[in-house]
């Protein structure tokens, strides 16, 4: 089991160091070696994603992966900076379905800025697709018109063949759960979007037994602060899903608690919190581990079929909150505050 080690900016050494210390506490044998990326790539090679790096990653069965992003790097040309670390790594590697599952923690449920009976008990999932759409779409670029005037495009693209795959690991993902799934789209407006309605509804056809539904955006958007319990998974594009699943993971009171997977078909997997590098609250030991602890956990059930270990850690951070503690992000008062590194030793400790 060839793990690669890819902490990145800001906060992300911080807390990829204490979801390392965790697996390595698991009876199971890992390789692990460690490679800079994002501005830290772009400093230590001149890349943000250096080739060393990339042959390392394929080189390996899965990327546990902390943060990219670096505000003092946001004037270089678009294809060196931080953020060119992580879109490269999802082409190169392929990796078209991205979980973002938003679970509301029992004990976290007052950190939710929505009511306790809104989203009390949430468990969704968000599967983004995340190799297409008008993130990878060309042409794009900033040209200037005939009369002098500059005009920016991009362009939303997606291929029969990408749609299905991602809808069939949607549908597959709905089975092992609450067997309904929502696509989201813009089909009343965009023509990327109707095919992506029809190939749906048509992969739809081989899961009689998954419940299939079909929502626009926007209304999307509106009912996951509305009535987020309808939901069980939704399977979006690109652009839609990377908007969304933020919204969602709001749903549950910190964005510091939600671990991800981005996966091609063959298992391989980059693992990472939801979060970004929040260079504001770096090397100061008060960012939450838990995201990428759990992103581990998520790694260990999807690519390395350990599930018994995945509910290990996953089991040992519910505990951790249980005790009471606290990073800032889901503070609230009758609990303890603790920094990332007590965190990281009580999630150990309950290992
Ligand atoms: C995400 C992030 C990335 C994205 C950025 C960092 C390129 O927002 O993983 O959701 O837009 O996909
Ligand atoms: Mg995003």
């Amino acid at each position: 089991m060839k793990i690669c080690i890819l902490p990145g900016d800001g906060i992300g050494p911080e807390i990829i160091s204490h979801a390392v210390r965790v697996l390595q506490a698991l009876d199971l044998k890992f390789e692990m070696a460690e490679a800079p990326v994002g501005g830290a790539g772009y400093r230590a090679l001149g890349h943000p994603l250096p080739e060393s790096t990339l042959k390392l990653a394929k080189e390996s069965d899965a990327i546990l992966f902390g943060a990219v992003g670096d505000f003092s790097l946001d004037t270089l040309p678009r294809e060196l900076r931080p953020e060119q670390a992580i879109l490269g790594l999802r082409r190169e590697l392929n990796l078209f379905a991205n979980f973002r599952p938003a679970l509301v923690y029992p004990e976290l449920v007052q950190a939710s800025s929505l009511k306790p009976e809104v989203v009390g008990g949430l468990d969704i999932l968000i599967i983004r697709e995340l190799t297409g759409d008008i993130y990878f779409g060309q042409p794009r670029g900033i040209r200037t018109l005939e009369n002098g005037e500059r005009e920016g495009f991009d362009t939303m693209r997606y291929s029969e063949s990408e749609i299905k795959r991602v809808a069939h690991v949607a549908f597959q993902a709905a089975a092992k759960r609450g067997r309904r799934l929502c696509s989201v789209d813009k089909a009343n407006v965009l023509d990327t979007m109707q095919l992506w309605r029809e190939v749906v509804t048509q992969v739809g056809r081989d899961y009689p037994d998954i419940e299939l539904s079909h929502m626009y955006v926007d209304n999307c958007a509106m009912q996951l602060l509305k009535n987020p319990k309808q939901f069980d998974v939704i399977v979006t594009g690109n652009m839609f899903g990377d908007i969304l699943s933020d919204e969602a993971s709001m749903l549950t009171g910190s964005i510091g608690m939600l671990p991800s997977a981005s996966l091609n078909e063959h298992r391989f997997g980059l693992y990472e919190p939801i979060h970004g590098s929040a260079p504001d609250i770096a090397g100061q030991d008060i960012a939450n581990p838990l995201a990428t602890i759990l992103s581990g956990a998520m790694m260990l059930r999807y690519t390395f079929a350990e599930a018994e270990a995945a509910d290990r850690i996953e089991a040992a951070v519910k505990r951790v909150l249980a005790q009471g503690l606290r990073t800032a992000d889901i503070f609230e008062p009758g609990t303890q505050k603790v920094g990332t590194k007590v965190m990281g030793d009580a999630v150990l400790a309950a290992l």
